[in-house]
């Protein structure tokens, strides 16, 4: 690595930073060595109705028992809301703009809670309870928010399905965890485009009778049906209860939400946060990694349906009392400028994207953006996939115009925030590099038999001790929690990513070193995939794998083998991409479908992914061992007719 790759902190960042390098060194140090009083002091950024005394119990050993701020009593939302009313109540909480450029609004920390209270009563009016899970299908639109709170409120647990997933996918999602109520909308906006969501709502709830409520946000105004007895418009029903509402009394552990995700087997898992500790991490990172401070307008571009929109648009922010921008599109409509141009409108300081984002709008080069001032820009950020230097010089140069650090915050779903991060005032960043840990966290790298590597090295990413923002379990399956990410290395949470360490100690995320795949960083089991592709009467047998795409991060490849007497036609595989849309969401859709009359097996049977993905990856020329498979033939078929 050489110096010319690093790029040294900016002194009038630093110089108002709320840590530097110092006192960065000295809070990690402290986290170490002193977690219970590191701790015991940092949960004071919170709100408690009871502080608590004992801060963390926890082990990564046999049963894994995670428990941070135990006796300790609060509520999320009391405490994104009702604790700054006095001081901010009529500072703007939420800038919403919309998917139409002349569609935007501001609401004010008071205006927030009353609408939040109001979801809250009715809620309770429609039979929720505390501990009951309540399904919530929405765009970006400040009720997704509200109906965050609102669940938050009442102490009811919410389980936040993107939008853009299918009626199947959103009914095995209500299914497994049993959700007593459903919030959804008419229909949400996107580019330009509707989406049909009450009407897939209403498609995925035939197989879901534990929902005996739903709860509809107007948006559209479009031709929608309403099941009486069970459907109800959120404005109809808001107008008749008060907009007052207690905040129920929740402990440190009560489950806040549900958040599915996918894994390397089986259907997505469903990954449960609690209380006390995801918002003391929440607020920690929120105001740390972004450095925040009071008054500062900040926008983070993922959709609530996604950990980074729970955690970095919705509690972070919020706890921390900041003006948080919610935006209803996408980065390139109606331009590609929309992104620079809202940063102008809105004057946004902090701004977070994805990797995918900004490669795919390099492509249309700089004028989209050299064209909007961007002034108010001080910190940049980037998550959800490594992001290539060649783009994080672009996002530095170009849109950044060397004045704002890029923070590249390495975390998963399961970590609840960010883990491995720059921190603007501290350090030094390496384009490519998520760089160093924060306070409380342990990243420690191992050889396949969990055996620690030291020094700069590669190996496996594993976290050696629990920070307080950590998942609890998967919901209503603590075995499969235990057996998924602390089974492979003893007594260490397993992320699945691999990375190197480089002589600074700074870390590089490699990418999943599982069957989990990243697509413009969203994340997708290869499982789930084949697993859709089977389904279809044509299929016969499917393997999926990841191959490197320019702007997606990773594409989806999908080597199908058909039943006998089916003819592999173009009509054929655009029915197929066409059927795992329906099937799992647009996000799922493969890229390339080769037909493939065998798949390269071990002789127990095993698909050898390692030659899949080489192939996809047009790395045929390095294939490695194949004499361990049954028939090595296969293999020559299949490179000799590689699709894309
Ligand atoms: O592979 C890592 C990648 O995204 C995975 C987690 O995905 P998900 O649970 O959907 O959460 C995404 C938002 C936090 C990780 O296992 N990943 C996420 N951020 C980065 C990253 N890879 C490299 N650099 C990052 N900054």
């Amino acid at each position: 690595m050489s110096d010319a790759d690093i790029v040294p902190v900016k002194p009038e960042i630093a110089a108002h930073a709320l840590a530097n390098r110092a006192r960065y060194e000295e809070m990690y140090l402290r986290a170490s060595s002193e977690p219970e009083a590191f701790w015991g002091e940092e949960c004071k950024r919170l709100t408690w109705m009871k502080q608590p005394t004992k801060i963390k119990n926890t082990t990564f050993f046999g049963d894994v028992s995670i428990k941070w701020f135990e006796d300790g009593t609060l509520n999320a939302a009391a405490n994104c809301l009702d604790r700054h009313l006095a001081e901010r109540g009529d500072q703007v909480a939420i800038i919403w703009e919309g998917d139409d450029p002349n569609d935007s609004k501001k609401v004010t920390y008071r205006e927030l809670h009353e609408q939040v209270c109001r979801l809250a009563n009715v809620l309770t009016a429609q039979g929720v309870k505390k501990g009951d899970v309540v399904t919530v299908y929405l765009p970006m639109v400040v009720e997704a928010a509200v109906a965050l709170l609102a669940c938050a409120r009442i102490g009811a647990v919410h389980s936040v399905v993107f939008g853009g997933f299918s009626p199947d996918s959103l009914a095995s999602r209500v299914q497994d965890c049993g959700s007593v109520a459903l919030i959804t909308a008419d229909e949400g906006r996107r580019g330009g485009r509707k989406v049909a969501l009450k009407v897939n709502a209403d498609e995925a709830l035939k197989t879901c009778p534990s929902v005996k409520s739903v709860v509809v946000v107007k948006i559209t105004g479009g031709d929608v049906a309403m099941q009486p007895g069970r459907d109800v418009w959120l404005h109809e029903e808001a107008a008749k209860v008060p907009a007052t509402h207690e905040p129920v009394e929740m402990n440190a552990e009560d489950p806040l939400f549900i958040l599915y995700t996918s894994g390397s087997t089986g259907k997505p898992k469903g990954v449960l946060h609690t209380t006390g500790g995801y918002m003391v991490w929440a607020s920690f990172t929120h105001q740390y990694v972004f450095d925040y401070h009071p008054g500062e307008v900040y926008w983070c571009t993922a959709d609530v349906g996604w950990v980074t929109g729970h955690t970095y648009i919705v509690y972070g922010p919020l706890a921390n009392g900041a003006t948080t921008l919610m935006f209803e599109g996408v980065p390139n409509y109606p331009s590609t400028s929309r992104f620079w141009e809202v940063i102008d409108k809105h004057k946004v300081n902090i701004f977070y994207t994805a990797p995918t984002a900004i490669r795919a709008l390099m492509r249309d080069g700089e004028e989209p953006v050299k064209k909007t001032s961007r002034k108010s820009l001080r910190i940049l950020g980037s998550v959800g996939e490594p992001i290539n230097p060649e783009a994080w010089h672009w996002y530095d140069r170009v849109v950044g115009e060397h004045r704002c650090p890029i923070v590249d915050t390495w975390w998963q779903t399961e970590t609840g925030g960010a883990l491995i991060t720059p921190l603007p005032g501290a350090t030094a960043l390496k384009p490519g590099s998520a760089t160093l840990p924060l306070p409380g966290v342990k990243p420690m790298l191992v050889d396949g038999e969990g055996h620690e590597l030291r020094g700069a090295t590669e190996g496996n990413l594993c976290i050696a001790d629990s920070w307080p923002g950590q998942m609890r379990t998967v919901y209503g399956d603590h075995a499969r929690f235990v057996q998924t990410y602390f089974s492979t290395f003893k007594g260490l949470y397993f992320t699945g990513d691999g990375a190197r360490r480089d002589e600074d100690g700074y870390y590089w995320i490699t990418g999943r070193v599982d069957d989990v795949i990243n697509v413009s960083g969203h994340r997708m089991g290869t499982a789930e995939v084949e697993s859709a592709l089977v389904a279809h009467q044509a299929v016969a047998e499917a393997a999926v794998v990841g191959f490197p795409h320019d702007i997606k991060g990773q594409g989806i490849y999908a080597y199908v083998t058909l039943v006998a007497d089916v003819e592999p036609t173009d009509a054929l595989r655009k029915e197929l991409i066409t059927w795992v849309r329906k099937e799992i969401g647009p996000i799922a859709a493969p890229d390339v479908i080769q037909w493939a009359p065998g798949l390269p097996k071990t002789r127990s049977g095993k698909i050898m992914r390692r030659i899949l993905r080489k192939i996809a990856a047009n790395e045929t020329e390095s294939l490695g061992d194949t004499s361990t498979l049954a028939d090595p033939g296969v293999v020559t078929d299949l490179v000799e007719n590689r699709a894309g």
